[in-house]
């Protein structure tokens, strides 16, 4: 066991002692703008490595590229294609992540033996900086350990991985709250990987798009997909609005489901018409799907510090982040 220190992103000397870590071969947790990542100087495989280790994570899932200039991407990209280019230019920084062929000098920990690379250039202030103190690129999944929600809050990396990473840096909660979309963008469409905030239409807009997506049936191109995720460990239900007004009725007559601990995990508006005093533990998502996005992790996580068995989540429309709302919510709720 090793100590865990926090320490305040916003405080240089954070960055400092978190860039001379990184640069002697150890791993950092760091806040970006969708969640926490658990960093690794990507040039380096026996950094690269500790990285699985300490998430449990398996070896053939690649781990995201995270750099803080274009000019990083052509030290590990083979080639920007122009479909790439047109969408690093519109998205970057921001929670884009693009997959292009991989330098061959780029070390196959990272990649886990694929010929591409997927590359991010974060938004969060402190991501940036620390990738600009470091000058390498940083390897780094979401901080948390393998199929547990991902880690929006400093405390969420702590309570997953204390004793076994020696620095999380406190950049407070994370403004987007779920994961990069993921494009593959090696060909003459973009195929979307994994849905995000940068929504499907919004990058239909600039490059064509291919038909075949995440969840066609085939074998997973981006290899995470399939594993099991964002899993609390209370049982996942997603209901439509009325279906949420009619469990909330039944489970007051059936006084409190035989005392099954119960939470309903909903925006405000549909919370409101859930009135019974008594009636399951309402957890609000707050006003709107952005609202949503931002605060499911953390609600996943705190069913779970409050042993909740039954957790009832409003569905959301699939469109805009709502895809990506619904993508998280359905693996929860297993049903993908
Ligand atoms: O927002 C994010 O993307 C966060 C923050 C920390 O940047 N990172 C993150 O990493 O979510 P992770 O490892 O939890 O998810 C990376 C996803 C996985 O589904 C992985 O399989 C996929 O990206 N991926 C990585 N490299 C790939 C590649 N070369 N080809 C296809 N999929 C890839
Ligand atoms: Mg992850």
């Amino acid at each position: 066991m090793i100590e865990t220190k926090i320490l305040d992103g916003n405080d240089e000397k954070s960055l400092v002692t978190a860039s001379s870590l990184l640069t002697s071969g150890e791993v950092v947790a760091f806040p970006t703008e969708t969640v926490y990542g658990l960093g690794a100087n990507a040039l380096n495989g026996a950094a690269v490595k500790k990285i699985f280790v300490a998430k449990g994570r398996p070896q053939d899932n690649p781990l995201i590229v995270h750099v803080s200039s274009t000019e990083m991407v052509e030290e590990i990209a083979e080639e920007i294609t122009e479909n790439a280019r047109k969408l690093m230019e519109k998205f970057w920084p921001g929670p884009l992540t693009v997959i292009l062929a991989k330098k061959k000098s780029l070390p196959d920990e990272v990649t886990a033996g694929l010929t591409s690379v997927a590359i991010r250039l974060p938004s969060n202030k402190i991501a940036l900086n620390l990738i600009s103190l470091c000058g390498f690129p940083l390897a780094a999944p979401s901080a948390n350990l393998s199929a547990r929600p991902s880690p929006t809050e400093a405390r969420h990396v702590f309570c997953d991985l204390k004793g076994k990473i020696p620095l999380i840096v406190d950049g407070g909660k994370c403004d987007v709250g779920l994961e990069s979309t993921v494009v593959d963008c090696r060909f003459s469409e973009v195929f979307v990987l994994r849905p995000g905030k940068i929504s499907r239409e919004e990058i239909s807009a600039l490059v064509p798009l291919g038909e075949k997506t995440f969840d066609d049936g085939e074998a997973p191109r981006s290899p995470g997909m399939k594993y099991r995720h964002y899993s609390p460990r209370g049982k996942v239900i997603l209901l439509s609005e009325s279906e949420i007004e009619d469990f909330a009725r039944q489970f007051m007559e059936k006084n409190g489901e035989q005392g099954e601990k119960t939470a309903i995990l909903a925006l405000d508006e549909v919370l409101s018409a859930v009135t019974n005093p008594n009636g399951p533990k309402k957890i609000s998502l707050g006003k709107t799907c952005e609202d949503a996005a931002a605060r499911l992790f953390a609600a996943l996580r705190l069913c779970d510090e409050d042993d909740t068995e039954k957790i009832i989540v409003q569905k959301f429309n699939k469109t805009g982040i709502g895809e990506a709302l619904m993508n998280r919510l359905e693996k929860a709720a297993g049903e993908k």
